[in-house]
């Protein structure tokens, strides 16, 4: 008997309600589109763009930000909303269709909504999205939807409110679960929940969060933890794989990858869907994310623009082209166009985290 069978009831595809997209000011105009000018030497064509907003957060992750003296980025450094604007208009026409807001923390920046405003009103984009630690959520999600968000990553790591408390070192669980009340109240489709599988942390509790996924209704996604940032904590004693992950969720789900062409967003998750052993009838939709230990580099749609407008190709590698330092000094759409192109050529195969090597940059600082 298949898994999908044994469940009283499947994942359907759902679809997005109709974009909320707002059309107004100097964003307004359709851009120029050539779809295949983004494609790189591996012949992989770049459709998505991660915008960090800022590298600020309220939070302090022991995987991603030092306890403290995090070293914060200049304001005057940071794009401002004009610059975000008009760099998010020049990858569209490049052919991008899915652009997803990060941080640091991207709630923290000011007046997060407007900027959000702004860009579901460029023509062009199919998804807009944001990954957020979800604790300025319950005052934000509806603002957020209304202004064209269309779908939202929370990241919630446990269920224990101590352990997020340890995690997080100033991160409150209550207020993300208000978050997503929120979110979902407001009328998020597609909602996913990220949690980074760590060892000594959350690896008790991970059939838990599975249940969680299920009464929520909402994507559970498994990352795992990946050797980036300044802290010194990755080591095989924290690190878990994919392999793993799944084989302790397996004491109390039957779990089985499925296709999931129906979800916007593509990307580097691999679907399956579990059903429980212990109530019959309750299903959940999990994501896998093993940046580690099964590469999904060949598959890679995406560039990001970080918090200072730098192209950065690859997660793995710092990028070295300054868009920002472009606009600022007068350059005009075919030569960001051009200085993009070229940059690409440089996007590495594959990233190198399974070697020597480590980014040594924050999580907060590349947004994920
Ligand atoms: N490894 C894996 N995931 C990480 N994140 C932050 N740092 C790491 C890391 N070192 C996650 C956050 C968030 C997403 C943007 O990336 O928890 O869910
Ligand atoms: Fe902030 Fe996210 Fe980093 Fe945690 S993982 S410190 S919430 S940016």
């Amino acid at each position: 008997m298949t898994v999908q069978s044994r469940c009283a009831t499947t994942p359907g595809a759902q679809t997005l309600p109709g974009s909320a997209l707002s059309l107004g000011g100097a964003d307004r105009q359709a851009p120029t589109v050539n779809p295949f000018s983004l494609v790189d030497l591996q012949a992989r064509k770049v459709e998505y763009l991660r915008v960090s907003v800022t590298d600020r957060c309220n939070y302090r992750c022991t995987y991603c930000m030092p306890a403290e003296g995090a070293q914060l980025v200049p304001r005057p450094e940071l794009l401002d909303f004009d610059e975000i604007a008009a760099l998010v208009r020049v990858f569209v026409s490049l052919g991008v269709r899915k652009v997803r807001l990060t941080g640091g923390e991207p709630l923290v920046r000011r007046d997060i909504v407007r900027l959000v405003e702004r860009l579901a009103a460029i023509p062009g984009i199919d998804d807009l999205s944001m990954t957020t630690n979800g604790h300025l959520l319950a005052e934000l999600a509806a603002p957020l939807r209304a202004a064209g968000l269309q779908r939202l990553n929370i990241s919630i790591d446990t269920l224990d409110a101590a352990k997020f408390a340890r995690v997080t070192r100033q991160g409150s669980l209550d207020a993300v679960l208000r978050g997503l009340d929120a979110a979902q109240a407001a009328g998020f489709a597609h909602t996913k929940l990220n949690a980074v599988a760590l060892r000594g942390l959350n690896d008790d509790e991970l059939t838990d969060l599975c249940a969680f996924a299920a009464d929520r209704q909402v994507i559970l996604r498994f990352i795992e933890y990946m050797p980036i940032g300044v802290d010194q904590f990755w080591s095989p004693d924290t690190y878990l794989p994919v392999a793993e992950i799944r084989a302790r969720i397996a004491a109390d789900w039957d779990i089985a990858p499925v296709e999931r062409s129906d979800l916007p967003g593509g990307g580097p998750a691999r679907h399956w869907i579990g059903c429980s052993r212990s109530a019959p009838g309750r299903t959940v939709q999990l994501g896998f994310i093993a940046a580690v230990s099964e590469k999904f580099c060949r598959m890679c749609n995406r560039v990001r623009l970080s918090s200072t407008g730098t192209l950065r190709e690859c997660l793995s590698a710092a990028g070295t082209l300054s868009l920002r330092d472009m606009l600022r000094a007068g350059a005009d759409e075919p030569a960001l166009r051009a200085a993009i192109g070229d940059a690409l050529h440089g996007k590495v195969d594959a990233h190198r985290f399974d070697g020597a090597v480590r980014t040594w940059e924050p999580m907060s600082a590349i947004g994920g």
